[in-house]
């Protein structure tokens, strides 16, 4: 077992509304993706409903934030993918950037966020945080067989 190989993963990232609105940018973050070497194992756009948005992000729903977050997530499509590799929730971490564009533009130039994020809310981008969180949602996005397959 090589160890520093690192953890084969599963990650759910998200496209958010405003980055649909673009297919240019589509097109270019999927190709910045599949030249990293992780693989996009199951991809799928969705347009959730106000119910949908709530259950997904119901961690957040005491916070200030929660009801201009679940306008945002219902404004437009939202591109969702299943990446797996090596380490590859704090790989698409990282490549996302933090939670707020303006600060990662002055921090980290040239991850996702800090290229296409446009305010702390409308920040262009999700990424799991953990394997609890991705298994629940990739569950979420694309069932539980679907699920069954990508961590095979
Ligand atoms: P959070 O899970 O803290 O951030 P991340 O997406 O980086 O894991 O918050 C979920 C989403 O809620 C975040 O992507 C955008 C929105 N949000 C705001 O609109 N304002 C905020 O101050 C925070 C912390 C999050
Ligand atoms: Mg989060």
């Amino acid at each position: 077992l090589n160890q520093s190989a690192g953890a084969l993963e599963a990650t759910l990232a998200l496209l958010k509304p405003d980055i649909l609105a673009n297919p240019a940018f589509v097109d270019s973050i999927i190709n910045d993706i599949q030249n990293s070497g992780m693989k996009i194992a199951l991809r799928k756009q969705v347009f959730w409903t106000q119910g949908q948005a709530e259950q997904f992000y119901a961690e957040h729903r005491r916070r200030f934030f929660f009801d201009r977050l679940v306008k945002y997530m219902t404004s437009g499509p939202v591109e969702a993918i299943a990446l797996s590799g090596p380490n590859v929730i704090s790989w698409w971490r990282q490549k996302m950037g933090a939670t707020r564009p303006a600060q990662m533009r002055m921090t980290n130039p040239t991850c996702l966020r800090a290229r296409y994020g446009l305010t702390d809310t409308r920040n262009s981008f999700h990424g799991s945080d953990s394997v609890e969180s991705a298994k629940r949602e990739l569950v979420f996005v694309f069932g539980q067989p679907a699920y069954k397959q990508i961590i095979l």
